[in-house]
């Protein structure tokens, strides 16, 4: 199996990229440099040349609030017509799609409950938007798809909020945290794993979502990550924090557990995150 990573110097690209070569697989990553996502005469290009047969498409515009204003029209390229071009290209080339979507496509009103796959969306942020409408264009343009939503990634390569807590702790000795936003966090280990999962296990193609079990809110996330350290972690609401994007109060997505695949709880995950960049 020819396998190709978009984005491969991202956060999730990294993980995939170990994961592989963990496990003796052959992969082509790909960055922006070799193959730019937004022109398409490039990726028809690299894909005539390479011939991938299965797409983990990692590459998109991460900049939630930046994607508000300056960087809005970023965001539309990268994350729509992008994805539009890449899907287009796995559909002529006959591989299957692994897009990697987000939480924000939902409008996070719900306050119990799980928001399932098929649930209406309403994405209250630009980058939400773009992300489903990436998602539609995926849908539309390419059979042999897996749309995968997650939310809250931290791992090992990359800017997170595990690395901004850590970073924060050392400087600090009181740090506040919003407590009226939950979620389920995502180690992107978990995240890779899934994603080859369902190509290697040949699950049924459409819309799955992945993070970590279990459900907290970014203030008991941060208590978790910095129970050891000698610095007091206290609850605000997000009041204290705008942010120029809009970020739901609750977004807990149901996870695809009836394909098989064990999904740790975050508090697990976490530790064995920790316990791998402590021996770093
Ligand atoms: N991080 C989260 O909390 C989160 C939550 C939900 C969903 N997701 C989704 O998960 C996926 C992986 O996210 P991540 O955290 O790994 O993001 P990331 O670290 O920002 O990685 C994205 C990668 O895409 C590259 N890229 C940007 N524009 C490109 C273009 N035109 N062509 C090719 N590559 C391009 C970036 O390169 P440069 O750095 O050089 O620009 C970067 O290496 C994304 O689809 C994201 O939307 C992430």
């Amino acid at each position: 199996m020819k396998i190709l990573i978009t984005g491969g110097n991202g956060q999730l690209g990294q993980e995939l990229q170990h994961l592989f070569q963990e496990r003796q697989v052959a992969f082509k990553a790909a960055d922006v440099s070799e193959l730019d996502i937004t022109k398409e005469q490039q990726v028809n290009q690299f894909f005539a040349e390479h011939r991938p047969e299965v797409v983990y498409h990692c590459a998109a515009y991460t900049a939630v609030d930046k994607a508000e204003g300056e960087g809005k029209a970023a965001d539309e390229l990268i994350n729509a017509v992008g994805t539009e071009i890449v899907a287009k290209a796995c559909q002529k080339y006959g591989a299957t799609l692994v897009y990697v979507s987000t939480d924000y496509v939902f409008d996070g009103t719900r306050t119990s409950g799980e928001y399932l796959p098929e649930d209406p969306k309403g994405p209250r942020n630009e980058y939400g938007r773009t992300k489903l409408l990436g998602e539609q264009a995926v849908q539309k343009y390419c059979q042999k798809y897996y749309i995968v939503r997650t939310a809250w990634v931290y791992g090992q390569w990359g800017h997170n909020f595990v690395y901004t807590m850590l970073n924060l702790a050392k400087t600090h000795d009181k740090l506040t945290v919003v407590d009226d936003q939950v979620g389920r966090p995502t180690w992107t280990r978990t995240l890779a794993e899934f994603l080859t999962y369902l190509v290697d296990n040949q699950i049924a193609y459409g819309v799955y979502q992945c993070s970590n079990d279990g459900q907290c809110s970014w203030y008991e996330f941060a208590k978790e990550i910095l129970k050891d350290q000698p610095v007091k972690v206290l609850p605000v609401s997000s009041d204290q924090y705008p942010s120029a994007a809009f970020r739901p109060h609750y977004s807990v997505m149901h996870l695809a557990k009836e394909t098989g695949f064990k999904f740790p709880k975050w508090e697990d995950a976490l530790y064995e995150f920790m316990r791998q960049i402590k021996e770093k």
